[in-house]
């Protein structure tokens, strides 16, 4: 194995795409992961940096801001169950040209691979977190996550609907995404249209639901991104669980608004107030 793969961001990066897999949530080559490299990560890993006969590929969507960053990122059609197995195979490091609308492979993705399909959210996503958080965020995570999916077959995509059905189903998803969650109608995956839909959504949630697909989350660091994943995925399997021991209808005990409030006062958060009565 190369020395590369005990770098902390690669150990953590594979660490994430098998607890993924463990939940169920990575079907086949289902999701996808993205992660904005520091400087320590950079110098740690250059030395198995590799560009010749790696072209730069353009992406269809384009952030200045990201020009000369790089990314580890899973490869497409690949599997999250086979990162751990096969590293370098399934994932690689890609570097972001000098206008920000490029990539270009220099570690990993052997054997002819490409970055995920849904670059191009990540991309956007990435440069939106980054802005919205002064920097902090850095990892971008997609999953086919079920309860989310299932949900999204018995609910219209709103965003307030959805959020005030998951902060109801759990105490402390409130404190976890006070803002809510955004949702994306059903739309064709793998594409700038699909990217420009969610990165506008990021500018104010962490996550984004992808109606009939799963879910988006950002964060500052690998455990709290999966953190989150895990806290909406769990909350909606609660709802769906609730409402069908209901017989199909609202589940009759959820918590109520001036509850959140209280909660959200206690733990000293700010809540998305359009999202309250
Ligand atoms: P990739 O294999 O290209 O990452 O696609 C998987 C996926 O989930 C697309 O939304
Ligand atoms: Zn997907």
């Amino acid at each position: 194995m190369s020395m590369i793969q005990e770098a902390n961001c690669i150990r953590r990066f594979k660490r994430v795409c098998g607890d993924g897999w463990d939940q169920g949530w990575h079907e086949r080559n289902g999701g996808n992961l993205t992660y904005r490299m520091t400087e320590e990560d950079v110098k740690v890993c250059m030395p198995y940096f590799t560009i010749k006969g790696h072209e730069w590929v353009d992406m269809g969507v384009k952030a200045p801001e990201l020009a000369g960053a790089f990314f580890v990122t899973t490869g497409s059609g690949k599997y999250m169950r086979k990162v751990a197995l096969d590293t370098s195979d399934c994932i690689g490091i890609v570097e972001i040209n000098e206008t920000g609308d490029a990539w270009r492979i220099v570690w990993g993705l052997t054997n002819g691979g490409r970055p995920t399909s849904e670059f191009p959210t990540h991309f956007m996503n990435h440069s939106v977190r980054m802005k919205a958080t002064d920097g902090a965020n850095r990892v971008i995570y997609h999953a086919h996550t079920p309860n989310i999916i299932t949900l999204s077959t018995l609910i219209e995509p709103d965003a307030r609907r959805y959020s005030r059905i998951l902060w109801k189903s759990m105490t402390e998803c409130i404190i976890i995404f006070p803002e809510g969650v955004g949702v994306v109608p059903w739309m064709v995956p793998g594409g700038a249209e699909i990217a420009q839909a969610t990165s506008e959504l990021m500018q104010t949630y962490e996550a984004v639901v992808w109606t009939q697909h799963g879910l988006f989350c950002s964060g500052s660091d690998f455990d709290e991104t999966f953190g989150l994943m895990h806290t909406i995925e769990k909350s909606a399997g609660l709802y769906l669980s609730a409402r069908a021991a209901q017989g199909g209808s609202e589940p009759a005990y959820l918590i109520a608004d001036d509850e959140l409030r209280q909660v959200c006062t206690a733990f000293g958060v700010s809540p998305n107030d359009a999202f309250l009565d």
